[in-house]
């Protein structure tokens, strides 16, 4: 049997070729890992760069477990040749990692401070050198708490100033990066920032919410607008959704109706803007009490937010099981979404999250990988022809360190190996996927949770900051050579 070697060619991410055999994946198919500016890079205070919003709020006692922040995370922006070394032994083809916009534009306008373009063009350089296809995304978070000060997502000139940050990256970075993400998980960005405050900014206001979720939609358009002006005719653009996954906890018609607010509020509050150019008339409806749409929305955002994208990324852990409030008891709210006593779900702040059934990650997040199948079939359903990436996926596990600093961690294996065939079978049933991104290459800052779980591949030991590669690394570098389960 000949294997076909899982590569990918000039910076981009291939079309789908004929599978390598023995596998459902294609060749070409794109085996990466993601990472986040913020969780990895540290040198905080380097090059210009200024605080971002999550500088701020993991300084502020009592948002993240032990008070730790991300000063100096695992230092990747020094180990950087080191990381992508290790990178090509584990033999990835493909590494998406975010920019940090206050490295790049410090106070959020003006323009580009060139040593922080330097660090990504050498990044960029590194991965290219040893054949990594360098996924680029634009925002994971760490908007310059300059922004903020000025009202941050919730005002509309934030829109604008995304734009202008994301020509100045492109045009900098365009000549070597071929593949783009605008935003990772708006979701995240707007209802865990500034509706349940446990994320930055840690504002506590369904309204901001909402406003919020509008304009990252509308930076996202504007974004795409400047950066196909910026980059060559075969850029390839992109968004990171954090989709969820809607099960009803019964067959009630009240269970179905929990599942449809949240789904419009969880998901269709990104989709159908950015993939069919209209916001959901339900969402409008559930939170007209709320916010002033008309005032909000103008005439012209839902063309820009429409502009075409070439591929869809998704963010998958685990489902979300709904119910009425008049069924079943609901699972704390801290193992759903955090220690806040503020919803995050504006408009739906009523409906009951309950756990699947079976086992759970160190997050507390239940471990079914038939939602990540699920998921992409409805995406493929949903929007035929629309190619996506798995952009993250993984799990959190208690390592145990050997003696000898091994990690043999069984348990992320097995949850790897379910997601993946679980990708696999989606794109047996036709779904258009064309890589997966494992979260995370290594140990990192896990946003209001510090570095207390670990999700990473690579395990980081926290004082000395050596990397060790743990079982998972080994066992996804086999999947990688083969170009899928064996
Ligand atoms: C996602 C984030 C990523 C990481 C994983 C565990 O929501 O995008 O940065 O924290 O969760």
């Amino acid at each position: 049997m000949t294997v076909v070697p899982a590569q990918t060619t000039s910076g981009l991410i291939a079309a789908p070729r004929a599978a390598t055999p023995g596998t459902a994946f294609p060749a070409g198919f794109a085996w990466g890992a993601a990472t986040a500016a913020y969780q990895i890079e540290g040198g905080v205070a380097e090059g210009g760069r200024t605080p971002s919003i999550w500088d701020v709020f993991s300084h502020t006692p009592g948002k993240v477990v032990n008070g730790d922040t991300g000063d100096i995370a695992v230092d990747h922006f020094h180990r950087f040749r080191d990381d992508v070394r290790m990178m090509a032994d584990l033999g990835l083809t493909s590494y998406r990692f975010s920019l940090s916009w206050p490295r790049i534009q410090p106070t959020g306008r003006g323009p580009a401070v060139e040593r922080g373009l330097d660090f990504y063009r050498a990044l960029t350089d590194e991965l290219l050198s040893h054949g990594i296809t360098p996924v680029a995304t634009l925002y994971h978070w760490d908007l310059p708490q300059h922004l903020e000060d000025l009202g941050g997502w919730t005002v509309r000139d934030t829109s604008y100033r995304f734009a202008d940050y994301a020509a100045l990256a492109a045009e900098a970075l365009g000549d070597r990066i071929g593949t783009w993400t605008t935003l990772n998980e708006p979701w995240c960005s707007a209802f865990l920032g500034y509706a349940s405050g446990v994320h930055a900014p840690g504002r506590t206001s369904p309204a901001d919410a909402l406003k919020a979720a509008h304009h990252l939609n509308l930076g996202h358009g504007l974004a795409v607008g400047v950066l196909r002006s910026a980059l060559p005719a075969s850029a390839q653009i992109a968004v990171s959704l954090n989709l969820h996954q809607i099960r009803p906890l019964t067959g009630d018609a009240s269970d179905a109706e929990a599942a449809r607010r949240i789904d419009a509020v969880g998901n269709r509050v990104f989709t159908d803007p950015i993939l069919r150019g209209s916001y959901p008339a339900d969402l409008l409806a559930d939170t007209a009490h709320l916010v002033d749409w008309d005032a909000l929305i103008r005439p012209e955002d839902l063309a820009e937010i429409s502009r075409p994208i070439d591929l869809l990324g998704i963010n998958y852990y685990t489902p979300t099981v709904v119910s009425s409030s008049e069924n079943a008891e609901p699972a704390p709210r801290s193992e759903v979404h955090g220690a806040s006593e503020h919803s995050p779900w504006p408009g739906a702040d009523d409906v009951v999250f309950h756990l699947a059934p079976g086992e759970v990650t160190a997050m507390g997040w239940p471990i079914d990988a038939t939602g990540l199948t699920d998921l992409l079939l409805d995406v493929h359903r949903a929007h035929p022809g629309l190619p996506m990436l798995v952009t993250e996926n993984g799990a959190a596990f208690d390592d145990a360190v050997g003696p000898d600093g091994t990690v043999d961690d069984a348990d992320r294996v097995a949850y790897l190996h379910d997601h993946i065939g679980a990708v696999a079978r989606a794109i047996e049933a036709g779904a258009d996927v064309r890589g997966y991104y494992l979260w995370s290459l290594m140990d990192n800052f896990e946003w209001a949770y510090g570095y207390e779980k670990r999700f990473g591949a690579v395990h980081v030991d926290y004082e000395t900051l050596a990397r060790t590669p743990k079982a998972s690394a080994r066992w996804y570098s086999e999947v990688i050579r083969r170009g899928g389960l064996a």
